[in-house]
Formats: structure tokens, C-alpha cells, sequence
């Protein structure tokens, strides 16, 4: 018979039994606790991350580990890509001076004389910008950096950890002092000397990384460039409408106490246009004041200028950008004006980004990627385009094919009253015209190639704001045949105007 077991073990084994059951609880209760928190975490933080990236990790190639399919495709910005008006093959990419001759004669005067090309894929921005004449034989400051390179780290470490400072401080630098500081003293990774071509293909040599569009612990999208930062402030604090940016007008409704934060006060879908918008836009950049975005008065060609003629340098003088070779009148320069165009089209007013164009959704197994390589749209209609218009690839493309050949066209006849204008001017120089006699010619001039210039240097050839391109033209062409007719040139309008010759040809 067994033995009966006795009262004291017995009164252990239940005392054990409850030591365990309130282990077990307490064990489960903790397990629970590290549950919610990595739920919480997870949340914060949604991606398995085998290698850890923060704010100074501009090395890609370490949030490729994390991310390997957003990797992928970014780095095919390396492939060359082009299309009728977009991209460009060969390197150096193809020279818009030579395509457009009288583009010298309208930047008579000023480095874009010298050179002045397509623009080609992310991964050449640093290399393309170090290696253009308006560098290498003009001395230039070392805010042209803001754009081509992943900066923050390094305007963060020049300002003790202000980067707003920093980036006042690398601005006021010579371009090869400040190219030192960030691609030599700081975290990116340095492009071999006299590679002009493989260096993109090194891993790691990318200038524009993750970090400048995501935020680390997240990957939300994020802005950090402070010529972005400070422009979109400025923009939300005027009174310019904005209906395409919601988020600005419901700023403004609700007091205007403190300054609008991108970060804070975007929706995600106007942000997935604000990265772009850190760099895709009209800007000034010389050496007699600091970079700055001009849209305090609005986004529109007219409003920008309008801003340009009230600023003053810190000296005094009236802004302008450079004095004209030819005329000597005072002009402004314009450059890739995406975000600004953009905004005046029917894509922005029905809430279209950037990114649903230019970096549309792949399907790569259950999951849905967005392309990281940014590129023409029209070699990736089925992505671009076809989610929202289903029609078929050739209707699309010839839509956009009767756009750019149009406005192509209209600047082709804007470019032909601009260059009669120069030559009118020119005659009633040599005629004796003094600088008065000149003056009403001249504020013309500055008018009528602003706005030529403007369209030309947007990027998409009129698609982004049809309409609004046409109207600048129209303007532009008025504005040259104003100064053509005034009475101070008309006695020296040329024998066979361009125009004359142009509408010959056809
Ligand atoms: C509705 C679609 C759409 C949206 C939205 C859009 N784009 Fe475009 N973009 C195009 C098309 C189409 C072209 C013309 C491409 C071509 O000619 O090959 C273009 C051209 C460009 C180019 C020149 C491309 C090249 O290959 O040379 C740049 C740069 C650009 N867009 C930037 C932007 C930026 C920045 C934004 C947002 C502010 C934007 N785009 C919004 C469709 C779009
Ligand atoms: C850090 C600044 C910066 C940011 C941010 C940026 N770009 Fe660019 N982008 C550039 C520069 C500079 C070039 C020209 C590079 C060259 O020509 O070497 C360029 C070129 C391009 C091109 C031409 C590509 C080709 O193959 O011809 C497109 C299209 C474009 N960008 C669209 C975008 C879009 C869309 C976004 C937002 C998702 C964006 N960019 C964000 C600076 C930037
Ligand atoms: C506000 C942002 C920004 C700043 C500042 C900036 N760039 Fe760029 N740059 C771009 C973008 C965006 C492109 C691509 C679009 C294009 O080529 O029009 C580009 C293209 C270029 C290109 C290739 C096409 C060309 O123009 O030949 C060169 C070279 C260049 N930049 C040089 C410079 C220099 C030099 C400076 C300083 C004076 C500078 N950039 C300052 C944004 C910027
Ligand atoms: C020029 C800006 C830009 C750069 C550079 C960039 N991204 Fe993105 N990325 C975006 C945008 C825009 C989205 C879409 C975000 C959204 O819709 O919220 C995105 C989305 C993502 C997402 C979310 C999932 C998805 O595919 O939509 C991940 C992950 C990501 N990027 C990883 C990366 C990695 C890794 C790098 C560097 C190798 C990188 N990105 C570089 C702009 C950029
Ligand atoms: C996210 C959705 C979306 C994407 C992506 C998109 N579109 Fe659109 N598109 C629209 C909407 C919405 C309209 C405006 C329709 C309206 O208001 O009548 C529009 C209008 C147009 C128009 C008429 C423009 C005008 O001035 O009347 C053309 C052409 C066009 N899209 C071409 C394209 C092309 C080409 C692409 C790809 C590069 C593209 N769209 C990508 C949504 C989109």
C-alpha cells in the first residue's frame, strides 16, 4: 500500500504550488507588459531592423540591410534614362546650350553661358554639380551643396547641433571648403578621384540617401532641409492662397501662433511632395545673402518676382541675380521650378504628389514598394499613370506628347521675340541710346526672360501646369515685343526680325 503522504509535505507541495501559480502570473503579467511595449515599439517602429540607421547614418548601403527592395531600386538611379524632352544619355549628360543656342545669348553674362545640361539620375547629383564649368572656372558658395549631397549630418556638427547654423555657417564657405567639409571631414562617403562615370555603382556613394527623405526610428517621410523648411514657412505666413496645400490654409485658420512646421502640420500626402520639394525648386543661392526659397507672397512666376523686387542684399542694394553681357539690364535667374509649376496644375488640385508619379507602388509579393527609382513617368505608364486613368498606354503617352510639343513650340517663338529684343537693344545702344533713354527696354527685358526662363528650367516641358506654362510664355513673348516696340529701340528693330525667319521656316 503507499505510503499516505503526510500533512507537512502536503501544506509544502500546496504553498509550492502557489509560490509557482504566482510566478507563473507574475511571469505572464511581465510577458504581457514586454508585449504591449514592443506592440508599442513596433508601432513606433514598425520594420524589422537588422542594422540600426539614426540621423547621421547617410551611408545607404546600411539601410539597405533594413530595407533591401527600397534599396534596389534606388540605387538603379544609376541607369541612364531618357525620353524626348526627360532625362539624358551619355556623360557628361547632353548640353541644353547647344540644343538651345539662344540660351547663351539669354544668360550672356553669367556662368549658365558656360554650361548648362540635362539633368540625369539621383545617384550623378554630386559628381554632375562638382564637375560643371560654372564650378570649375567660377568661384561659388557652399550652399550650392544644400541640394546635391546629404548635408544635415555635417550642418548639425558645424552648428553644435543646430542645424539651421551650420547650414549659415557651410553656406558662407568657398564651394571647395564646404564640398571638404561634407564629403571628406564628414560621414559621406568620398567619390574616387577622376571617376567620372563608375563612382555612382560604388555602394555607399550615393549623395542624396535615405536619411534626406526618412525619418530613422519611423521611415515616415520627413523634410529637414532648411531652405525647404524656412520657405514653406514663410509661404504659410503670407496670404497667398493655397488650395492645393490643405494643411497650410488650416494653419492659417487656426491663429497662426506658432510657425508652420512641415513635419508637424503636413498631411502624409502633401509630404510625399514636400521631399521633393526640398530641392526641386526656385531658389536663390549667391554669395551676397544666405539661401532662401522666395514664396513668402505665393508660388506663382509672378509672385516670385515680386518678392525678388522688394528684397534688398544686406547692403542695401536692389536684388538681382546678375547684370546682362549684352544690355547691362539687371535680371533674374530662374531654376527648376517643379514645386512651383507643379502646384499650379490640375494633378496638385486633385491631391496628386510627387511621388505618385515618379515613385509609384510595385507590387513585389503580398507587399506593395514604392519605387525608389525616381525617374520619367512615361517609362513607367502602367504605374504612373494607369492606377488613375484607365486608358491605354498610347492615349496617355500622346497626351502628353500634344502638351510638350505645344509648349515647345510656344518657347521656340517666346525664345525667337527674345532674341529681336537683345538685338534691338543692342542697335539702340550702338545707336547712342543712353542709359535712360534704355531704362523703360530694360525693365522689360527683365520681365520677358524671368518668364522664359522660368518654363524653360521647369523640367517636365509644360506637363506639370499646362495652362500656367502657356500664360508665361504668352507673357514672355508680350513682354520682349513691348520692349522691341519702345520707342527708345523701335528706330532699331533689325532688318529680318528672328520672328520674320521663324515663321519662314515653317
Ligand atoms: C501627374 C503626374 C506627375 C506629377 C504629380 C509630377 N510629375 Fe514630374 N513629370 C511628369 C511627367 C509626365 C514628366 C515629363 C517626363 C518626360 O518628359 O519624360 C515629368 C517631368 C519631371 C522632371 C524631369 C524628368 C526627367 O526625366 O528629366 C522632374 C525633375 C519632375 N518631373 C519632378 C517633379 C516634382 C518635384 C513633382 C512634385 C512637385 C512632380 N514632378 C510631380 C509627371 C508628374
Ligand atoms: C537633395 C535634393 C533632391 C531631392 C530631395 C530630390 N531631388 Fe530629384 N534631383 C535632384 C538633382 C540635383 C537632380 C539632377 C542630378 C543630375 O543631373 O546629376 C535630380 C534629378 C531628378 C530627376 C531626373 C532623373 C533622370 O533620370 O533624368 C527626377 C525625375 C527627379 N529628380 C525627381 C525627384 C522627385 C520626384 C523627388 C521626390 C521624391 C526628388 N527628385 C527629390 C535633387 C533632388
Ligand atoms: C534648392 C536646391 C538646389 C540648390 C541650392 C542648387 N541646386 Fe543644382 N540642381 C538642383 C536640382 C533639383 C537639379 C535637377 C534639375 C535640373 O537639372 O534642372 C539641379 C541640377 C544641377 C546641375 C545639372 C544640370 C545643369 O544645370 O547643368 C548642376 C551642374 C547643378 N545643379 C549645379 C549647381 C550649382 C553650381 C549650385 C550652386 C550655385 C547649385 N546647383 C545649387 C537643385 C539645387
Ligand atoms: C527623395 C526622397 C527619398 C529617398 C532618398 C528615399 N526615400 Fe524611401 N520613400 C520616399 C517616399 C516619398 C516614400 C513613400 C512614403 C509614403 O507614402 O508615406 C518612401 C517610402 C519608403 C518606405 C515605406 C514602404 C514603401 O515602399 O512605400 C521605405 C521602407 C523606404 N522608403 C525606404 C527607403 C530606403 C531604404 C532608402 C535609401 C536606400 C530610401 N527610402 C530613400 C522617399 C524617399
Ligand atoms: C493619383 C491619380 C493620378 C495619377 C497617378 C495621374 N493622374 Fe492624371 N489626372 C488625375 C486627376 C484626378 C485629373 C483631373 C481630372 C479632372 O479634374 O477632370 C488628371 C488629369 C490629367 C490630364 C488632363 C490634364 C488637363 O490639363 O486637363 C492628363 C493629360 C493626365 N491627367 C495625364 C496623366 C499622366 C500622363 C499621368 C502619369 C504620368 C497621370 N496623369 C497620373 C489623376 C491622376
Amino acid at each position: 500500500m503507499p505510503e499516505r503522504p503526510t500533512r507537512a509535505p502536503r501544506t509544502a507541495a500546496i504553498l509550492a504550488g502557489v509560490a509557482v501559480a504566482a510566478a507563473l502570473a507574475t511571469a505572464a503579467i511581465a510577458a504581457l507588459l514586454v508585449n504591449i511595449q514592443e506592440r508599442k515599439a513596433e508601432a513606433r517602429d514598425p520594420y524589422l531592423k537588422l542594422v540600426r540607421v539614426g540621423d547621421d547614418t547617410t551611408d545607404p548601403t546600411a539601410w539597405g540591410v533594413n530595407w533591401p527592395r527600397q534599396y534596389d531600386s534606388y540605387r538603379r538611379t544609376v541607369d541612364t534614362t531618357y525620353t524626348r524632352y526627360g532625362g539624358s544619355d551619355g556623360t557628361p549628360a547632353r548640353s541644353r546650350l547647344e540644343a538651345d543656342p539662344w540660351l547663351v545669348r539669354m544668360f550672356a553674362g553669367y556662368a549658365f553661358a558656360l554650361d548648362f545640361r540635362e539633368r540625369r539620375g539621383h545617384a550623378y547629383m554630386l559628381d554632375d554639380q562638382r564637375q560643371t564649368r560654372r564650378i570649375t572656372e567660377r568661384p561659388q558658395p557652399g550652399a550650392c551643396l544644400h541640394c546635391h549631397a546629404s548635408v544635415i549630418p555635417t550642418y548639425r556638427r558645424l552648428g553644435d547641433g543646430d542645424v539651421r547654423a551650420g547650414f549659415e555657417a557651410l553656406s558662407r564657405m568657398s564651394y571647395g571648403d564646404a564640398y571638404a567639409e561634407v564629403v571628406e571631414t564628414g560621414s559621406l562617403n568620398p567619390v574616387p578621384e577622376g571617376d567620372t562615370q563608375g563612382f555612382a555603382h560604388e555602394p555607399g556613394a550615393h549623395p542624396v540617401s535615405c536619411v534626406d527623405c526618412h525619418d530613422p526610428q519611423t521611415m515616415a517621410v520627413r523634410v529637414s532641409r532648411p531652405g525647404f523648411l524656412a520657405g514653406i514657412a514663410a509661404l504659410a505666413a503670407g496670404d497667398a492662397p493655397v488650395p492645393h496645400l490643405a494643411s497650410i490654409e488650416r494653419w492659417r485658420r487656426g491663429g497662426r501662433d506658432a510657425p508652420y512646421d512641415a513635419n508637424a502640420d503636413a498631411s502624409r500626402q502633401e509630404m510625399r511632395s514636400f521631399v521633393c520639394g526640398q530641392c526641386h525648386v526656385e531658389y536663390y543661392c549667391g554669395p551676397k545673402t544666405t539661401l532662401f526659397y522666395p514664396w513668402s507672397q505665393g508660388l506663382r512666376v509672378e509672385q516670385i518676382e515680386a518678392v525678388y523686387e522688394e528684397t534688398r542684399f544686406p547692403d542695401g542694394e536692389p536684388f538681382y541675380d546678375w547684370q546682362h553681357g549684352e544690355t547691362g539690364a539687371r535680371v533674374f535667374k530662374a531654376q527648376h521650378p517643379e514645386f512651383e509649376t507643379w502646384s499650379q496644375g490640375v494633378h496638385a488640385r486633385a491631391g496628386v504628389a510627387c511621388a505618385d508619379c515618379h515613385m509609384p507602388y510595385v507590387r513585389e509579393g503580398a507587399l506593395k514598394v514604392s519605387d525608389h527609382w525616381v525617374r520619367s513617368p512615361l517609362l513607367n505608364v502602367a504605374r504612373a499613370c494607369q492606377p488613375c486613368h484607365p486608358v491605354a498606354e498610347a492615349e496617355l503617352q500622346a497626351r502628353v506628347a500634344a502638351i510638350q510639343d505645344r509648349t515647345h513650340a510656344l518657347m521656340d517663338r517666346s525664345a525667337a521675340a527674345l532674341v529681336d529684343m537683345l538685338d534691338a537693344i543692342a542697335a539702340a545702344k550702338a545707336a547712342g541710346a543712353g542709359d535712360a533713354a534704355l531704362a523703360p527696354a530694360l525693365a522689360l527685358q527683365r520681365k520677358a526672360q524671368w518668364r522664359l526662363d522660368f518654363v524653360n528650367a521647369e523640367n517636365s516641358m509644360g506637363f506639370h501646369a499646362d495652362q500656367e506654362s502657356a500664360r508665361i510664355l504668352g507673357e514672355a513673348i508680350d513682354y520682349a515685343r513691348q520692349a522691341v516696340s519702345a520707342n527708345q529701340t523701335r528706330a532699331a528693330i533689325p532688318p529680318a526680325s528672328n520672328a520674320e525667319k521663324q515663321n519662314a521656316e515653317r
